[in-house]
């Protein structure tokens, strides 16, 4: 997840001599590179000595790193190539309109079998632990004025949680997608399409902590709780996705439905002002590239709009992945439908069921 290269130390922007420094050009570079460990877009500044940087990074955009301002470090420095200008990716991400992103609701898909109760006690108790170690607390609808001091929160609190919770994040889909695959090859069957999406969730979870890298970077305690939280997360869901996958997908689901209301919450508290510093902040220029961004919605507002809505559509998908057959059932997020009149999950937001889709309804 971090690579070396994406955390090398190219140049402190902070140490850096003013003197010395000169505009050498312009480049823009697609999300690929940037999630690659490589360049992102923007303004790249040369100093006397060669080194490059990003002239982003000089701006106010790292303002919540946990690291000593004199430590910071360029994040997805460029390559070292004479000949690669740009890498393309396999996945683009679907075109979000405002309006379907403002319409995405909390939602809650009540728990019917054992295997459902299982995956949102789990939730249940990852989130309660999860929120005592960091000092979270959710305040009921109404009683925010409730809340003590201690537990309000501030950008770079939020920032923490966002970086901690997507890092987790990137894992499901990765390890249900490699399990998928090497099942295909020991039983020299067909996957019938899942693979592709469970990686993408899983690259699109990378994506969002990408897009928070570029506003605040860790300090080695966050680090080592990362590292030990992926340690533990990765095994603990790998061994549970051979015993029982349908119970996974339904957690994931329960997962991303407290990532709605996490994501929710920190929107409507940028729009009541409570987070000044992110009112009016530019969205980093790879979250931009991403989501494709529109002019005139490139704030940090925006952004979390955007990432709120994938976490929906992961909620959507892992529900309705968690209703099939494992063993047997195609992907209806890749399926060709017989019947184009009525709708079939997709993609995109313009078709979104927050409780996923029963079985009956997509195969
Ligand atoms: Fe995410
Ligand atoms: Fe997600």
């Amino acid at each position: 997840m971090y690579s070396t290269t994406a955390t090398a130390p190219i140049r402190v922007t902070s140490i850096l001599p003013k003197r010395g420094l000169r505009l050498t050009s312009l480049r823009c570079y697609s999300n690929t590179a940037c999630s690659s460990g490589l360049r992102s877009g923007g303004f790249f500044v040369q100093n006397s000595n060669g080194h490059h940087r990003s002239q982003q990074q000089t701006d106010n955009k790292r303002v919540f790193s946990t690291t000593p301002r004199t430590q910071i470090k360029e994040f997805f420095p460029p390559p070292e190539t004479d000949h690669i200008r740009d890498l393309e990716s396999s996945w683009t991400h679907p075109v979000f309109t405002y309006k379907q992103m403002r319409d995405i609701k909390i939602a809650h898909r009540e728990a019917k079998t054992w295997s459902d109760w299982v995956a949102l006690g789990t939730v249940r108790m990852l989130r309660w632990g999860m929120d005592y170690v960091t000092g979270y607390k959710h305040p009921a609808e109404g009683e925010e004025h409730k809340l003590p001091r201690r537990f309000i929160m501030d950008e770079r609190k939020w920032l923490i949680r966002f970086i901690f919770l997507e890092s987790v994040a990137g894992v499901p889909g990765m390890v249900g997608g490699m399990l998928r695959h090497l099942r295909s090859l020991r039983k020299m069957k067909r996957d019938n399409g899942w693979i592709e999406t469970l990686l993408e969730e899983a690259y699109n979870e990378r994506m969002h902590l990408l897009s928070f890298m570029k506003l605040a970077e860790p300090g080695w305690f966050m680090r080592l709780m990362v590292l030990g939280a992926q340690g533990v997360f990765f095994n603990g869901f790998f061994i549970s996705y051979l015993v029982s996958p349908r119970t996974c997908h339904r957690f994931v689901g329960y997962l991303e439905e407290e990532a709605v209301i996490t994501y929710t919450r920190a929107i409507q508290e940028i729009e009541d002002g409570k987070l000044p510093k992110w009112t009016t902040m530019p969205a980093p220029e790879i979250a931009i590239k991403y989501w494709n961004m529109p002019e005139g919605h490139h704030t940090m507002r925006d952004l979390l709009l955007y990432v709120r809505a994938d976490e929906a559509k992961h909620r959507e998908v892992n529900h309705t992945l968690g209703n099939l057959n494992q063993q047997t059932d195609p992907n209806p997020y890749v399926a060709k439908y017989k019947d184009d009149n009525v709708p079939h999950p997709s993609k995109g937001a313009d078709v979104v069921r927050p409780t996923g889709w029963e079985r009956e309804e997509v195969i």
